[in-house]
């Protein structure tokens, strides 16, 4: 495909990528909270948006369907960033990865008591890696959102899952009980798009890290 293809998720991700493309002289035409389009173009012909769903950022980006890309160290983690070059963290979308539990779950003694705990999440790759660092026994099981309600609901005792404001949490009388990691969005780039079309994504890869600084 010539000309560039950016990737990007509606929301959050997308509202804060604006002022970065603005900044690279790029405007998508269309708001895609509103027009139900998946494909918009920008102010400039040989650009254009595509509207995916964020973990499906980096797919699109590894493959080459999308040249550049925006998406959370989350969603990059579970992906595991095969093929894609990641050269600005854009400081945007940020929030932070934590184990949550019920109020009055004494999460700590049961870590403590070895026995093995029940985890719902959406991020099986980084819940595995910290609690094997952590020693801890759990045993994951994979959804694919409205996590806090697995307490609730007796599905798991705890859930791995984004937290922002907290509201979420506090609404659903769960608290954080551990923090795993600061998550922000970052640019990635396809590897081989970026030998071929050196030319055209260097400029934007540019402007977007000089709009950062
Ligand atoms: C995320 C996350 C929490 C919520 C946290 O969900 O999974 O549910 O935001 O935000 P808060 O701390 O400000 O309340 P999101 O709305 O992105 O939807 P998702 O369930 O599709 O991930």
């Amino acid at each position: 495909m010539s000309g560039i293809t950016i990737a990007l998720s509606k929301g959050r991700i997308f509202e804060e990528t604006l002022p970065l493309l603005a900044a690279a002289g790029i405007v998508p035409a269309e708001d895609p909270e509103k027009s139900r389009k998946l494909i918009i173009g920008t102010n400039r012909a040989d650009v254009r948006v595509v509207i995916v769903r964020a973990s499906d950022v980096p797919t699109y980006v590894q493959y080459g369907a999308a040249d550049l890309g925006i998406a959370g160290k989350d969603v990059l983690l579970e992906h595991g960033g095969v093929g894609l070059y990641q050269p600005l963290d854009l400081n945007i979308a940020k929030c932070r990865m934590c184990v949550a539990a019920p109020v009055g779950f004494d999460y700590a003694a049961a870590v403590r008591s070895g026995a093995r705990l029940r985890i719902a999440t959406k991020y099986i790759a980084v819940a595995r890696e910290h609690f094997a660092a952590k020693g801890v026994h759990v045993d994951l099981i994979k959804l694919y959102g409205s996590m806090e309600l697995a307490p609730l609901a007796g599905l798991a005792e705890a859930i791995v899952d984004l937290v922002s404001s907290g509201a979420t949490l506090k609404a659903n009388k769960l608290v954080e009980v551990e923090e795993i990691m600061n998550i922000s969005s970052r640019l990635v780039v396809n590897q081989a798009a970026l030998k071929m079309k050196r030319e055209l994504l260097q400029p934007v890869i540019a402007a977007i890290e000089g709009a950062i600084r």
